[in-house]
C-alpha cells in the first residue's frame, strides 16, 4: 500500500478499531478452540478488540500463524492482518550460544549469520518481529538477564547491536527471509540496583548516555523497526511514562519515528511504580509519552477512549501509534498477502537444516572461552576419559530464553565424546544434582515442565567415584541450573551450586587430572574449582553445544574466546568492571599495605578473569608497538602498529584489542576504554603486524557541561589480549 492509502484507512476506522491495533496480547488464546477464554477474561476486554487488536505474541509456524491470521481476518472490522511478534533471542529452533557466550567470539561476521539464521527460520514459521538484539549493558553478575546481553562494554554492545539488527533485518523485508527487530530494553534495565530483578535503577545523565544508551542507538541507527520500553524507571520516571527517554532522546535526538513496544504489562506496572494513581493515568502517561504498543496488558483498550472524550488527550496522539503499526504491516507486505513468509514446505527445508546446525556448531566452539589450562587441554584421543556431572549428558544446553527451541534436537556432550572415543575409553556417571532442590526457580510456571530429580546423592557420587578410578583424567561438566539465570533469575550467591562442588571435591581427592565445563549464564565465583587443571567455559552453547565443545576439548577448534563479563572473586566483589574510574586514591601496587587505599582488606580489586581475557592453546606474544606520531588533530588521525606473534605449538585466533585512556578531562575518564579490535589467525610461530587508526572522535564524552566532545591533552593507547595484559604507548590530542 502507498501511504496515502494507509492514511485513508486510518480515516475510516473508528476510534475503538484504532485503539484495539494498539494492543498486543498473547496468540495462544486464538489457538484455543474457544478463543475469547483467554483475554476476555485475562483483560476483560471484548470479542470486537480481540478480533481488531493489532498483534500477537509467540504463536510459532507457518500453519499456526496463517490459521490465526484466516480466523482473525474472517472477523476484523478493516481487513487489517496482525503482525506475529516472537522472543526469538539466540534463534529460533536452530539454537546457538546464549548471547553472553556468542559475544565473546568477538566475531561480528559470525554474529551477524547467527541473527540471518534465526530470522530465516521465524520468516517461514510466520514470524515478523524478533524481540531482540537485548543490548542492556550488563556489570552485576547476580542479575540473571545477563545472558541475555553482550557484557560490560559499551563500544562491543554497539558492534553486537548493529551485527544482529543487520542479520535479523537483511536488505528488505520482501526477501521472507528476514524479520524485523526490536531492540531492548529501553533504558538500562541492566543496572538494577543490587543485580535484583525489575529493581530501581539509578544513575546520572552522563553514566546513562556514556555507558548504557550508546548500544540502543547503535541498533536504532542500523534501521531496527522497534524499540522495547523497559520496566525499571530511569531518573526516577518508568521508562514506559518517560517523555525525556523516548520522545526526547529516541524520537527527538535520534530521529526514531517507528514503533515503540512496551515491555510486558509495562505499562499497567506504572501504576505499581507509584506514578499514576490508576490505570487510566497510566495510560495517559505512556501515549504522550508515545508508547505505540501496550504489551499484555487491557490499559490502552480500557481506557484511551475515554482520555480522548474527556479531552484529556488528543486522538492525533492516537492516529500516529496506529500509523507507525500500520506502516511496519505495510513493510512486510500484509495488506497483499496477509500470510507473509510462512510457508511449510519451507519450514522442513530451513528449520535445523545441515547448514543452520554446523553453524550453530561453530558458534558453540567459538563461544568457548579458555579460562584456566596447565598443560591438560586439548585432549588425547587415546587416553581413558570419565566424563563426569550433571551436564554430562543433559539436553538442557539452550537456555532459558530458547523458548521455541527443542532440548530434543540437542547434541550432549556425551554424544560427542562417543563418536570420537571407542567405548572402552569413555566413561559416564552424572555424579550429582545440578541443585538441591529447585523449588525456589521452579516458578516459571508451565514453560518448562521440570521433572523433579530424585537420584540419590550417595550413588550418583559412588558411580561417580567408580567411573573416574578406571580414567587416566576426568572431564567435569559443572554449572547452573538453566532456571537459575534469565528473567526472574537473580542470585544473591553466584557460587556454583552446593552438590557439584561436593563432587568436585570427592574427585579431587583420586589426584586425577580434572578438567571442568561451566555450563552457566553469568560469570561465577569459582574459588571452589580453581585448583582444577583446566577450566573451559561453556555458557549455554545451543543446539549442537556437545559437537562445539568437543571440537575444543581434542582440539579440531583452538579455543579464541574472550571474556565480555568479568568474573568476580567473589558475590562481593560485584559490580565489578574493567573500564572503571581512577578513584582519588587508585590502588598501586606498591602501596599493597597501606589502608588507605581504594581497595578491599580480604580479596583483590582486579576480578579474577578480567574482560577481553581467554586463553588459547597456543600462545600470543605482543612486541613494537608503535605510533606513526605522537601528537593528533581533529582532521588527521594516528596510525598505531603491533607487532602479534604466536610463539606456541598450535595455530590459532586472537582478538588483538585496543584501549584507550583519557589521562585528564574536565570530567573522570576511565582507567581504558575498549575502542578497537582485530582478530588475526597465526599459524604456529607466524608474526603480524596489526594496524589501527586513532581518531579524535574515539576520544569524545560528556564533558563537565555535558557537551559531547574530546578535549585536548594527553592519552594512553593500550594494546594486548585482554584489558589488563598490554603494552602501552603515549599520544597528545593538541585542540
Ligand atoms: C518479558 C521480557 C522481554 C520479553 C517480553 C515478551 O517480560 O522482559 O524481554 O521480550 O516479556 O516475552
Amino acid at each position: 500500500m502507498e501511504k496515502t492509502q494507509l492514511e485513508e484507512l486510518l480515516s475510516k476506522m473508528s476510534l475503538e478499531d484504532k485503539i484495539a491495533q494498539l494492543l498486543q496480547i498473547s496468540g495462544g488464546y486464538y489457538e484455543e478452540d474457544d478463543m475469547l477464554t483467554g483475554p476476555a477474561n485475562l483483560y476483560s476486554i471484548t470479542e470486537k478488540v480481540v478480533y481488531n487488536l493489532g498483534s500477537v505474541i509467540n504463536t510459532i509456524g507457518a500453519r499456526q500463524t496463517k490459521s490465526v491470521q484466516k480466523r482473525y481476518l474472517e472477523h476484523s472490522n478493516h481487513k487489517i492482518p496482525l503482525l506475529f511478534m516472537a522472543d526469538i533471542i539466540n534463534g529460533l529452533k536452530t539454537i546457538f550460544p546464549i548471547p553472553l557466550g556468542l559475544a565473546c567470539s568477538f566475531d561480528m561476521v559470525l554474529i551477524k549469520k547467527t541473527a540471518e539464521t534465526a530470522a530465516r527460520e521465524a520468516a517461514v514459521s510466520g514470524q515478523h518481529v524478533t524481540f531482540s538484539p537485548m543490548v542492556d549493558l550488563v556489570r552485576d553478575a547476580r542479575w540473571g538477564r545477563v545472558l541475555e546481553s553482550s557484557g560490560e562494554d559499551t563500544f562491543l554492545n554497539c558492534q553486537y547491536a548493529s551485527a544482529m539488527v543487520e542479520g535479523y533485518q537483511g536488505e528488505s523485508f520482501d526477501s521472507g527471509e528476514n524479520i524485523a527487530a526490536c531492540v531492548k530494553h529501553f533504558a538500562a534495565y541492566g543496572a538494577a540496583v543490587a543485580g535484583r530483578e525489575y529493581n530501581t535503577v539509578d544513575m546520572s545523565e552522563r553514566v546513562l548516555r556514556e555507558d548504557y544508551l550508546p548500544a540502543y542507538k547503535a541498533a536504532v541507527d542500523a534501521g531496527c523497526e522497534m524499540v522495547m520500553t523497559s520496566f525499571n524507571v530511569v531518573d526516577g520516571i518508568p521508562a514506559s511514562a518517560n517523555k525525556k527517554l523516548l520522545k526526547d532522546i529516541l524520537r527527538g535526538e535520534w530521529g526514531f519515528d517507528k514503533v515503540i513496544i512496551s515491555d510486558a504489562s509495562a505499562i499497567q506496572e506504572i501504576v505499581a511504580h507509584g506514578v499514576a494513581e490508576d490505570e487510566k493515568e497510566a495510560a495517559r502517561l505512556a501515549i504522550e509519552a508515545s508508547v505505540d504498543i501496550d504489551m499484555m496488558s487491557p490499559v490502552y483498550v480500557n481506557h484511551l477512549k475515554e482520555l480522548i472524550e474527556e479531552g484529556s488527550i488528543s486522538e492525533q496522539a492516537i492516529d500516529k501509534a496506529v500509523l507507525r503499526i500500520l506502516e511496519l504491516k505495510n513493510k512486510f507486505g500484509l495488506f497483499e498477502h496477509p500470510f507473509g513468509a510462512a510457508d511449510e514446505e519451507k519450514e522442513k527445508q530451513v528449520i535445523l537444516c545441515k547448514e543452520h546446525r554446523t553453524l550453530a556448531r561453530e558458534a558453540a566452539a567459538k563461544a568457548c572461552v579458555l579460562l584456566k589450562n596447565e598443560g591438560f587441554l586439548p585432549l588425547g584421543e587415546t587416553k581413558k576419559i570419565a566424563l563426569i556431572g550433571p551436564y554430562a549428558d543433559n539436553k538442557d544446553l539452550l537456555g532459558i530464553w530458547a523458548v521455541h527451541g527443542n532440548r530434543e534436537d540437542t547434541v550432549t556432550l556425551k554424544t560427542a565424546m562417543e563418536e570420537r572415543l571407542p567405548k572402552e575409553l569413555l566413561k559416564t556417571a552424572k555424579g550429582s544434582k545440578i541443585v538441591e532442590d529447585t523449588k525456589r526457580i521452579q516458578s516459571f510456571g508451565s514453560i518448562f515442565e521440570l521433572e523433579e530429580d530424585y537420584s540419590d546423592k550417595e550413588v550418583l557420587q559412588k558411580e561417580a567415584m567408580e567411573a573416574a578410578k578406571e580414567a587416566d583424567c576426568i572431564v567435569l561438566a559443572l554449572g547452573e541450573h538453566f532456571l537459575q539465570g534469565g528473567e526472574g533469575g537473580s542470585r544473591g550467591d553466584i557460587t556454583i551450586p552446593e552438590p557439584q562442588i561436593q563432587l568436585y571435591r570427592s574427585l579431587k581427592t583420586l589426584g586425577k587430572p580434572i578438567a571442568v565445563l561451566l555450563f552457566n549464564g553469568r560469570p561465577l565465583d569459582l574459588s571452589a574449582i580453581e585448583d582444577a587443571d583446566a577450566v573451559l567455559e561453556c555458557w549455554f552453547p545451543g543446539t549442537e553445544g556437545g559437537h562445539g565443545i568437543a571440537d575444543v576439548l581434542f582440539g579440531t577448534v583452538n579455543p579464541s574466546g574472550k571474556l565480555t563479563m568479568s568474573f568476580p572473586y567473589c558475590t562481593g566483589q560485584v559490580p565489578v568492571y574493567y573500564n572503571e574510574l581512577k578513584t582519588g586514591r587508585p590502588y598501586k601496587k606498591e602501596f599493597e599495605n597501606t589502608r588507605f587505599g581504594s581497595k578491599y582488606t580480604d580479596i583483590p580489586n582486579e576480578p579474577r578473569y578480567p574482560f577481553g581475557y581467554g586463553l588459547s592453546y597456543t600462545t600470543f606474544t605482543y612486541h613494537n608497538l608503535q605510533l606513526d606520531k605522537n601528537q593528533l588533530n581533529k582532521r588527521d588521525c594516528i596510525h598505531a602498529t603491533v607487532e602479534v606473534e604466536n610463539t606456541g605449538a598450535y595455530d590459532g585466533e586472537e582478538t588483538v584489542q585496543l584501549y584507550i585512556q583519557d589521562c585528564v578531562g574536565s570530567a573522570a575518564r576511565p582507567v581504558k576504554e575498549l575502542k578497537g579490535f582485530q582478530k588475526v589467525f597465526l599459524k604456529k610461530g607466524e608474526k603480524k603486524q596489526i594496524a589501527f587508526e586513532i581518531k579524535e572522535e574515539m576520544l569524545r564524552f560528556y564533558t563537565a557541561s555535558m557537551e559531547y566532545k574530546s578535549e585536548k591533552g594527553r592519552f594512553l593507547i593500550f594494546v594486548g589480549t585482554n584489558s589488563s595484559d598490554c603494552i602501552m604507548c603515549e599520544f597528545e590530542l593538541k585542540e
